[in-house]
């Protein structure tokens, strides 16, 4: 048998998106348990059977290997919290998070997108976990977007469509050239070189044409900042581009990167993105931003 490399294999299985569901449980007790799993799948539709698998490291992995009644809850978008808390939250999970009780009084989560209740079928040992089929017994559906998760993380499409729908992009470019910065005014205040429109689509493509239109040579690089703009009502999308064309081209100026923090800009937005790649123009260490203007995320590229 080849050795397979454990990291990379998880990682392979990672790549497959999926949505996330919370899988719950009486111990016999009648204390409820609950776990994230996105190992879920339907199965059948006659009979309705579905499944989902319970690893060996679980705390309440012996419920779920001989439970005779178990419930799967589809989360909806928006539910990072209740996935977050049925996968690490060790003290008491139901506390934290609004249910009900189903038929066999399995918990169901509030706001979920489809629960099932279910009768185990089989709970098959498959390795280091167990694939737990289930019958359905009952269950309830409402429409909307599920919370999907893909590589370690959660993603929500139905919100970022909304998002792209709604929000004016702006997308941009911090263009340098040695120890300058390529910027444009705007009344009285500077701002990097921006293109605006109502075109749709990869930021990328949009900002290479729209710099070609206005006659300006620029290599555009890595994604530097992203940011929805309360003061501007927008939202901002900017690159690192460099250039060499001098003199600067039409509407546009070269102003030394030493002078951006005293400068005045467009917003307080772009302000603080213009003094951090002052800062960050020092050592060549370049991060990428993901908030709003005030608080937000820096992720380093190393
Ligand atoms: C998105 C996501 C999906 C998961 N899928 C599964 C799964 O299918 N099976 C499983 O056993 N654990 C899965 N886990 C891990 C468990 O949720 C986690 O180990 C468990 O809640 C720990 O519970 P415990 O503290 O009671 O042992 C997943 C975690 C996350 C965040």
């Amino acid at each position: 048998m080849t050795s397979l490399d454990p990291r990379a294999l998880r990682d392979a299985f990672g790549s497959f998106m999926t949505g996330v569901t919370v899988v719950t449980a009486r111990d016999k007790t009648g204390a409820p348990v609950g776990f994230t799993a996105n190992s879920f799948s339907s199965v059948s539709l006659d009979p309705p059977m579905l499944l989902v698998c319970p690893g060996r490291f679980l705390s309440s992995y012996e419920v779920f290997a001989e439970c005779s009644h178990f419930a799967v809850n589809i989360l909806a978008e928006g539910q990072q919290e209740v996935s977050n808390t049925f996968a690490g939250y060790k003290g008491n999970r139901f506390a934290k998070v609004a249910h009900s009780n189903g038929v066999y009084d399995l918990p169901l989560i509030d706001g979920a997108l489809a629960q099932f209740c279910c009768e185990t079928h089989q709970a098959i040992p498959a390795g280091d976990h167990t694939v737990l089929i289930g019958r359905v017994l009952a269950f309830s559906h409402t429409a909307g977007d599920g919370l999907g998760y893909v590589g370690g993380s959660y993603f929500s499409l139905g919100l970022e469509r909304e998002m792209d729908a709604k929000v004016p992009t702006v997308c941009g470019a911090i263009i340098s050239s040695g120890d300058k910065v390529l910027l444009e005014r705007e009344g009285d205040a500077f701002r990097p070189v921006q293109i605006s429109g109502a075109e749709r689509g990869g930021q990328r493509n949009r900002l290479a044409k729209g710099l070609v239109k206005r006659g300006i040579h620029a290599r555009i690089e890595q994604v530097y900042s992203s940011f929805n703009d309360a003061e501007s009502k927008q939202h901002y999308t900017f690159f690192l581009a460099l250039s060499d064309q001098h003199p600067a081209p039409e509407q546009a100026e070269w102003v030394s990167v030493a002078d951006l923090p005293d400068l005045t800009f467009a917003s307080k937005g772009i302000h603080h993105m213009m003094s951090r790649f002052a800062r960050e123009a020092q050592t060549g260490d370049f991060a990428l931003y993901l908030g709003d203007a005030e608080r937000g995320d820096i992720h380093n590229f190393r």
